[in-house]
């Protein structure tokens, strides 16, 4: 027995000299150290001996055992390891890339639309998601109880505290606040107490503008528009302005651009009227000026509210507002 655990030590040394790549290291393994290797083979023979002898045979194997063990961790740090010889390194393996974040299409949408505003002059100011009803309503010329109010589902947190239904109440902060002239477009995030579906949410983003000055006239916001949707949407595009109503302004109306889908033959994301609505707008209405200290006699503005979601949905095809919420990276990662 003796003999034979000095001759497998010596084999043992010999061999590992010779271990270069990762096959020869696992062979190394496996010929000495794997559960049917040489050493484990010394130990079954142990059986066989005399009593006296078993324990310092135990002693020697053990002590092979645990060099044969170091030798292989030393081997694998030079196989495998960073310093490794050239033949761990494959050199015709595909190089990493590195997959880095980026913006989510509404932010992306909010930045572009931002953009073209500012080219055009308009600062961008923010204000509170919660809002009280004053700015939310009253101030925007929603009287108390009236019908209005149930044009936009409300979220209360108190009677006279909102989650607030648009961006429209930043209107009258922002005129609280400065002296025409103003231009300002005010991003940000509305609720509105609806039916979760693929066509609404309970939460979204509107992008809000004002535009306040001596001599404003409709034909200034048309222009105004008419220039940001053939920025944002494409030059060839065609557009409709709809008499509508708001509270807020007087007239008011609803910009219409031909499907981005069929271009105006009629489809299914246009319900075939060839038509999509993008934008509601209008003139300052003179009861919001009076609210917010601006004198009606002095100036004219107009204002215009656009659903930012629903913007990126037209711009990109997107039929489902929900995959815009629920961050599945699948989604996320087709807007970079
Ligand atoms: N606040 C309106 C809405 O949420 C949009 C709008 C803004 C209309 C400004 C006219 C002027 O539907």
């Amino acid at each position: 027995m003796k003999e034979q655990i000095h001759a497998l030590r010596q084999v043992i040394k010999d061999d590992a000299s010779n271990v270069d790549t990762t096959e020869a290291l696992e062979s190394f393994r496996n010929t000495y150290l794997a559960r049917k290797g040489k050493i484990a083979a010394l130990f079954e023979q142990m059986k066989d001996l005399p009593k006296e002898d078993k324990p310092w045979a135990g002693k020697e194997l053990n002590a092979l055992r645990t060099e044969t063990e170091d030798l292989y961790a030393s081997l694998e740090a030079n196989v495998g390891g960073e310093s490794g010889d050239a033949n761990s390194i494959d050199y015709t393996l595909p190089g990493r890339s590195y997959h880095f974040g980026h913006r989510h299409i509404v932010s992306q949408t909010i930045e572009d639309i931002k953009a073209i505003f500012k080219n055009m002059g308009f600062s961008v100011v923010t204000g509170p998601e919660i809002e009280t009803d004053y700015y939310n309503f009253e101030s925007l010329n929603f009287p108390p109880d009236h019908p209005a109010r149930d044009m936009q589902d409300t979220f209360f947190v108190t009677p006279d505290i909102v989650l607030r239904t648009h961006t429209s109440p930043v209107q009258t902060r922002v005129m609280e606040q400065q002296e025409p002239p103003i231009r300002a477009i005010m991003p940000g995030k509305v609720y509105r107490n609806e039916v979760v579906t693929a066509r609404s949410h309970m939460q979204f983003h509107q992008v809000e503008g004002l535009c306040v000055d001596t001599d404003i006239t409709f034909a200034d916001l048309k222009g105004t528009m008419v220039h940001f949707a053939k920025q944002y949407y494409g030059e060839s595009l065609k557009y409709r302005f709809r008499a509508s109503y708001f509270p807020f302004t007087e007239p008011s109306a609803e910009m219409d651009i031909t499907c981005y889908l069929c271009a105006g033959e009629g489809c299914r994301v246009c319900k075939n009227s060839g038509w999509l609505e993008i934008l509601g707008c209008g003139m300052v209405d003179p009861n919001v000026f009076k609210s917010s200290g601006i004198d009606p006699e002095r100036y004219t503005g107009y204002a215009f509210g656009m659903g930012v979601e629903r913007t990126a949905m037209l711009r990109h095809g997107i039929t489902d507002i929900r995959l815009l919420f629920e961050n599945d990276l699948r989604v996320n990662k087709q807007f970079y």
